[in-house]
């Protein structure tokens, strides 16, 4: 069933899902993995390999973003670490959210798409392998992917390596995809072409930021609402039942309340700036480990994603 999802258990109350390990619409499995192992060759071979991730394990327990990611010891030892299987789950996450995916293969126009948190570049491989592969049908066609990536700590080394690698081996023409990458707080970052976005993605993100900071957490929702176009896309996932309670009042709530609040206005109202466009509160990626070799173990994932379209 190319591009779509197939559901795990139609009595499952809470609607999990399934995306589909490999799908028609990306790069097959083995070929992002691939972008991984040449790429990071020189930290998957090192003897300090794991003694890098412990550094960074510790830093992100205190969510400091700053000191976890500070080398590119410790950044290309985490991205080796997460990034491969991360970038499989969204590959097929992009190629099953049907706005996503036409957005990625529509064939004449320049798209752009801002990764905020995206530094470790699983976002980044994940679009890619999707624009790549729907490229192959019109491969000399004006249309061009721009990813912007926004992050705390500086991972130009790590997008860099990839997009090169990206454009070399799964382009008929390189320029066809380009990253640039922007070493800010996003919560200060003054961003101003926000009315040119296609699609903003939170991935893994949404919930450091309401850690780091509330205000201007909620300050940087109402900032993509009153910057982006209408029709432009805003994805948001975090680990399955992880979002972080803040109390109002003296009910608790968890973040992803609020959130919706924000965006799409009170339950029942729907007077927001954005609608929902696709969810699932539990969605699985599984590896099949028959089908893909890495030197590191690959994980399964579960996660929570809200698609929203600004109206
Ligand atoms: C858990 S990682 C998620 C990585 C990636 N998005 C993924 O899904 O694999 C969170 C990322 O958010 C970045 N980050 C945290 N606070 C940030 C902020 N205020 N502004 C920009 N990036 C931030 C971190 O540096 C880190 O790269």
């Amino acid at each position: 069933m190319a591009g779509g999802r197939s559901k795990s258990n139609e009595s499952d109350h809470e609607a999990s899902s399934t995306l589909l390990f490999k799908n028609d619409d990306s790069l097959e499995p083995y070929q992002i993995i691939d972008a991984f192992t040449v790429c990071f060759k020189h930290i998957l071979d090192s003897p300090e390999l794991d003694s890098f991730i412990q550094k960074v394990k510790s830093h992100l327990y205190n969510r400091d973003y700053i000191a976890a990611f500070d080398d590119d010891n410790k950044r290309f030892g985490y991205a080796s670490r997460w990034s491969p299987s991360r970038a499989l789950a969204y590959a097929s996450l992009f190629s099953s959210l049907l706005p996503v995916k036409e957005m990625l293969q529509e064939p004449e126009n320049v798209k752009r798409v801002l990764c905020v948190g995206g530094g470790a570049s699983s976002e980044v491989v994940g679009l890619g392998a999707v624009f790549c592969r729907l490229k192959e049908y019109h491969p000399n066609s004006p249309s061009q992917l721009d990813i912007n990536v926004v992050d705390i700590a500086d991972w130009s080394t790590v997008v860099s390596h990839l997009s090169t690698y990206m454009k070399q081996n799964w382009l008929h023409k390189e320029h066809s995809l380009n990253t640039r990458f922007v070493n800010e707080d996003i919560l200060s970052a003054k961003i101003d072409d926000l009315a040119t976005l296609d699609l903003v993605t939170l991935l893994f993100t949404t919930n450091e930021l309401f850690a780091e900071k509330r205000k201007e957490t909620i300050k940087f929702l109402h900032t993509l609402s009153n910057g982006c176009k209408k029709g432009s896309l805003l994805l948001i996932a975090e680990s399955a039942g992880s979002f972080s309670h803040i109390t109002i009042g003296n009910k608790q709530f968890p973040v992803q309340f609020l959130i919706d609040t924000i965006l799409v206005g009170k339950q029942g109202e729907g007077n927001g700036p954005w609608e929902i466009i696709s969810e699932n509160d539990s969605t699985w990626y599984r590896i099949n480990e028959k089908e893909v070799a890495y030197p590191l173990k690959l994980e399964n994932m579960r996660f929570f994603y809200r698609l929203y379209r600004k109206k």
